[in-house]
């Protein structure tokens, strides 16, 4: 007869003893918690119930107990006697052996990482979430705790139709907005529908977020590439490659940061219309403008054709993991079955507390600040790299990254290498291209780094540059 029971100080713990066997429960069970602590679910330190206690969980006698921890003890897998002081030792000797991971060479760490997309995780704004938290618990009912709406929380929803509206011009008409678990998740739920749809392929921008690229591979698609040119993704090309759906980064194109013209957001509009294919509308940085008006979204000016996306992850955090889709009503219902079929919802209670911060006006707070720190980052980045004439800045003064091509012969990679031994890590341009071999640069994020700390890596890609 096979038993189990879970027990442990803290939490649980299962073993697995035989009645039946012929092998005597001492050392079953001595032989069980070794294996424990070598696969690691008893770390060093862990400590072992109590012989009384685990004896009557596990419907032994304690002496069975008593000896398997002295078994243990004589061959130092544990410290301590019987009882509560027992606890387990480093074996990292016996682990390492029977469990060996890859060994990774040791890089000096970043004393300054210029790695894109990272908002400043210092300003999140912890004391109004907290408060946030507070309001949320006490407003959210039992019921609100249960299985949700797969739509999301209806008062996140509201709010963010209405900050959608008056900061992006999004036309939320055909009912508010989805709310997903950041934009990779509504990426998921869009590549899940349109497929479904029959599409086999969809246009990415190139250069473009190569692990968007990854993610609608992996989701079945085929991904051709999207030009992007100095107005932004080149529309020309996307009749020829009849692709149902078109990935776009209208308000700062990602890397190159170029705003999308007002002749190519028409352009794209109509051939969205003409063949009937839908533009997903990456909205992921666009609260952050600097000394220049926001443009609009694409999306208002054609709701039936444009799936409006947008993310917390530049705004608050992206460890929040919270997004929101806005699709046209043909792909509503199927937007809301692709988003149930993948998780049931989004957390609620982090719903709860983003609608708070919203309605309180902390979220639009939190945005003038950052706002202004960034500005004051970005200027820092951009003295500080001043003197060199290696790189040449592209794009617009916005969000949270500044994107430079690398003019000359000097190789990208042999820039990176040396910049990682200086303790400065940097993201190449090239990598960004579908095929990865179109222009050498470099894409910056300053957003997450202190001014000092800017000037300071600026400094040595300066003098890596000559
Ligand atoms: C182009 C682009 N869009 C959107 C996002 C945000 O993705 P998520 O909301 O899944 O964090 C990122 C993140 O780096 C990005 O680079």
């Amino acid at each position: 007869m096979q038993q189990d029971r879970t027990t442990s100080r803290g939490g649980e713990l299962l073993v697995r003893l035989d009645r039946a066997s012929t092998v005597p429960m001492a050392q079953q069970l001595e032989r069980a918690l070794r294996e424990l602590i070598v696969t690691g679910t008893l770390a060093e330190g862990d400590a072992l119930p109590s012989t009384r206690r685990f004896a009557a969980e596990l419907g032994v006698s304690r002496g069975v107990v008593v000896e398997a921890y002295d078994q243990l003890a004589a061959a130092a897998w544990t410290s301590g006697r019987h009882g509560s002081g027992t606890s387990v030792l480093a074996r990292s000797d016996q682990r390492a052996a029977r469990s060996p991971r890859p060994t990774v060479a040791a890089e000096p760490p970043l004393r300054c990482n210029f790695r894109p997309g990272v908002p400043d995780l210092s300003a999140f704004p912890r004391a109004s979430w907290l408060r946030a938290t507070k309001r949320a618990l006490a407003s959210l009912t039992d019921a609100d705790l249960g299985y949700l709406d797969p739509r999301g929380l209806p008062a996140l929803r509201a709010q963010l139709a209405r900050y959608l509206a008056r900061v992006r011009g999004v036309d939320v008409s055909a009912g508010d907005p989805l709310v997903v678990n950041g934009y990779a998740q509504g990426l998921v739920v869009l590549a899940r529908v349109l497929h479904a749809r029959g599409v086999t392929a969809v246009a990415h921008e190139s250069p473009g977020s190569p692990e968007q690229r990854e993610l609608l591979t992996a989701h079945g698609l085929s991904v051709t590439s999207a030009p992007v040119d100095d107005e932004g993704v080149v529309v020309d090309t996307l009749p020829a490659s009849g692709v149902g759906a078109v990935v776009v980064t209208p308000a700062h194109q990602y890397p190159t940061g170029v705003v999308l013209s007002a002749a190519r957001r028409r352009a794209l509009v109509d051939w969205a219309r003409r063949a009937d294919a839908f533009v997903i509308e990456d909205d992921y940085d666009a609260e952050y403008r600097f000394g220049r008006a926001p443009v609009t979204a694409v999306q208002p000016h054609a709701p039936d054709r444009v799936v409006y996306a947008g993310t917390v992850s530049k705004s608050l955090a992206p460890g929040l993991r919270m997004g929101w889709l806005v699709p046209p009503a043909e792909l509503a219902a199927e937007c809301v079955q692709a988003k149930s079929a993948i998780d049931l919802s989004t957390p609620v209670i982090e719903q709860a507390v983003l609608a708070e911060l919203l309605a309180a006006g902390d979220f639009d707070r939190h945005l003038r600040r950052t706002r202004l720190r960034y500005e004051v980052r970005r200027a820092a980045l951009l003295d500080a790299l001043a003197s060199t004439t290696a790189l040449e800045m592209l794009g617009q003064a916005a969000g949270l990254h500044a994107t430079f091509a690398l003019r000359g012969r000097r190789s990208e990679r042999e820039l990176i290498v040396a910049a990682r031994q200086r303790g400065v890590g940097l993201r190449g341009l090239s990598e960004h291209h579908a095929d990865r071999r179109g222009r050498r640069g470099l894409v910056l994020g300053y957003a997450n780094l202190t001014p000092d700390t800017i000037r300071w890596g600026a400094s040595m890609l300066v003098e890596l540059l000559g």
